[in-house]
């Protein structure tokens, strides 16, 4: 059955953010993530195997919830859409982006940062939203700002989220989970470390408001 995008912000505290550079990486990682309690998978199309890695996790690995990030145009929703992408996650957002994506039926998580550009989402009928970049754009002071009066946003705070603070930005009321490369970072899964890529999956997993 078709995720939700409730789903896709409320099944783990932590969407970890994957760059995958070798496609014979996706699978272990992908297991390794799930293994460790977090099942919402977000795959970036900033690699050439992105697309193939996405359609491998979904074949191979169980309990996974794939999504694809750094959509930033129709070309690129619709591939992803192709790979079996079960929700979309772009660092802003476009009219025709976002148009083609409510068209779709896939869920979207699209970014934002400002009052206006969450304005424009709720006209559309969007109400979860990531907060993107999370850190630089004024993180939990900003999340909190927002708040006032645009209560009705719920938010995914990305970019410069870690293990130290995740938990500040967890305990506040919009946010439902954040994302982060923290558990997965390029030198854990260039030496296939999955015990470590599990046990940082793990932890981040345990994270409660
Ligand atoms: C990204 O764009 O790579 C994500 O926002 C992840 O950011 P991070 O590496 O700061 O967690």
């Amino acid at each position: 059955m078709a995720v939700t995008i409730k789903e896709v912000m409320t099944t783990s505290p932590v969407m970890p953010v994957m760059v995958i550079n070798q496609l014979d990486q996706a699978v272990p990682l992908a297991k390794a993530l799930v293994e460790g309690g977090l099942k919402v998978l977000e795959i970036t199309l900033r690699t050439p195997v992105a697309l193939d890695a996405i359609r491998r996790i979904k074949a191979e690995v169980p309990g996974a919830i794939v999504g694809a990030g750094t959509i930033i145009n129709t070309a690129t929703l619709q591939q992803a859409i192709d790979a079996g992408a079960e929700f979309i996650v772009s660092p802003g957002v476009t009219d025709e982006l976002i148009d083609a994506a409510l068209q779709s039926g896939v869920p979207i998580l699209p970014g934002v940062v400002t009052p206006s550009e969450v304005m424009k989402l709720l006209a559309k009928g969007i109400t979860a939203m990531k907060f993107f970049p999370a850190e630089a754009a004024g993180g939990i002071p900003m999340l909190k700002s927002l708040g006032g009066p645009l209560p009705q946003v719920t938010f995914c705070p990305t970019g410069g989220v870690n293990p130290k603070n995740a938990i500040d930005y967890l305990s506040l009321s919009n946010v439902a989970c954040v994302g982060g490369s923290w558990m997965a970072p390029a030198d854990l899964v260039d030496a296939s470390n999955w015990d470590e890529i599990r046990r940082r999956a793990a932890e981040a997993a345990s994270l409660k408001s």
